[in-house]
């Protein structure tokens, strides 16, 4: 995590450079498995030193809220519709998570664009009400195997934040995260290159400061997410400008995630 703050002495900015680790359930675990795993991650992480969210299925949410309600843990959900309410069957809108106490929502994972058909204007709409909700989103952006093997990658993750970045708010600017999700690397035990990962980040770091201004973009955390568990983390976690994970499979295992948590504190300077 980047916690930005003003030194009382010095009057200096001072930049904290604790990691950020996010568990993407996906459709997985029914309240009672949710439970089961809350309890024993807790149980093994009674000193959590980096900030760490898990975003459950709704489904599981309240439950998640009130037996992380003392720990460090923070709650998020995986998607919202952008408007407050009406004729949305089956939809929950981020005024809705406010309510139960969410703090964070994972927006544009490339399952909801790919499943769903999200369009950046669409996350663009979600990522304005998430902020009017006071809640954080998580935009996932990414690229196909065929546009990084097209060399395209950059391109895609620049149009991508352009328009989910539409409109918002300098002042909000700093509130979002961003996770880069090569779509190739999702769930199939594939990474990025220490190189290709290090490149990316200075690369969206750079873009960041150039339209959004150096001080907001220095608060925007950056994860990076796609087949991270316990045996890579550490190493992708100490890539330059890397503030943190958004993790899937290994999210599931409350021993595998306790490690990644671990690998993360060790990292954090
Ligand atoms: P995996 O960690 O299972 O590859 O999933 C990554 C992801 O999509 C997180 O949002």
């Amino acid at each position: 995590m980047v916690l930005i703050y003003q030194d009382k002495n010095s009057g200096g900015v001072i930049v904290s450079n604790k990691k950020f680790i996010v568990a993407n359930w996906k459709m997985n675990k029914t309240v009672s498995e949710a439970e089961e795993f809350l309890k024993r991650f807790i149980s093994l992480n009674k000193n959590i030193d980096i900030e760490v969210a898990i975003c459950p299925p709704f489904l599981c949410l309240e439950k998640a809220l009130k037996i992380c309600k003392e720990s460090k843990i923070k709650i998020g959900a995986q998607n919202c519709h952008f408007e407050k309410s009406g004729a949305f069957t089956g939809e929950i809108s981020a005024n809705m998570l406010a309510s139960i106490g969410a703090e964070y929502v994972i927006l544009g994972h490339s399952e909801r664009r790919n499943y769903f058909y999200e369009t950046d204007k669409i996350v663009n709409k979600k990522v304005k009400t998430v902020l009017e909700n006071k809640l954080k989103p998580i935009i996932c952006v990414g690229e196909t195997l065929s546009e990084r093997e097209k060399g395209k990658e950059k391109e895609k993750i620049k149009t991508q934040i352009g328009l989910t970045f539409k409109d918002i708010p300098p002042e909000k600017i700093s509130e979002i995260v961003v996770a880069y999700e090569p779509i190739w690397a999702i769930g199939t035990g594939k990474t990025v290159s220490i190189e290709e990962c290090k490149e990316m980040f200075v690369f969206i770091k750079n873009y960041l400061a150039f339209e959004y201004g150096l001080k907001e973009s220095r608060s925007i955390r950056l994860l990076y997410g796609g087949s991270m568990n316990e045996k890579n983390a550490k190493e992708l976690l100490s890539v330059p400008n890397v503030d943190g994970g958004l993790i899937g499979g290994a999210s599931l295992n409350p021993f595998k995630f306790t490690d990644i948590i671990n690998q993360a504190e060790s990292v954090a300077q």
